[in-house]
């Protein structure tokens, strides 16, 4: 192997960003849910999770498409399978993030109950998202020996 191309280098730079602004937005959602009390905050909780519902649409979509993780594969056929499990990990966190969103659109007000609920869903979610990236940057480290923040 000879270390990633010119081109496999730019994937890895815009993954490594996509993983950043990623990680910054699972905060601000987390310390959003934290402080929710009212309904005006229950809308904002709402917006900002549906806006990171949109990124992540994009993103795995990007990775889908061609990138950091395409790359590995065609680069490294014994990384294929890990690739491939890792691509189909997209539409079940999808899945879950909508769902989240759904249930803060679908109440004016919350329980301290349900909203304890939103809050340990969410916590999930935070540590598959790390989980998922984190086994993203084994496998493009697997196949380039370059590690993606
Ligand atoms: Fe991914
Ligand atoms: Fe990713």
């Amino acid at each position: 192997m000879n270390g990633p191309t010119p081109e496999t280098q730019t994937y890895l730079a815009h993954l490594s960003r996509d993983h950043q602004h990623l990680r910054q937005e699972l905060l601000r959602v987390a310390s959003t849910l934290e402080r929710l009390q009212d309904s005006e905050q229950l809308a904002l909780a709402a917006d900002q999770l549906a806006g990171l519902l949109d990124f992540l649409r994009r993103h795995f979509a990007d990775e889908e498409e061609a990138g950091a993780l395409v790359e590995s594969r065609d680069y490294c056929p014994a990384v294929s399978a890990e690739v491939g499990r890792i691509l189909a990990e997209h539409a079940e966190l999808l899945r879950l993030l909508d769902r989240t969103v759904a249930q803060l659109r679908s109440h004016a007000t919350l329980s301290a109950e349900y909203l304890e609920k939103i809050r340990r869903d969410f916590a999930q979610f935070c540590q598959r998202m790390e989980d998922h990236e984190l086994a993203e940057k084994a496998v493009v480290a697997r196949a380039f020996g370059a590690v993606p923040d």
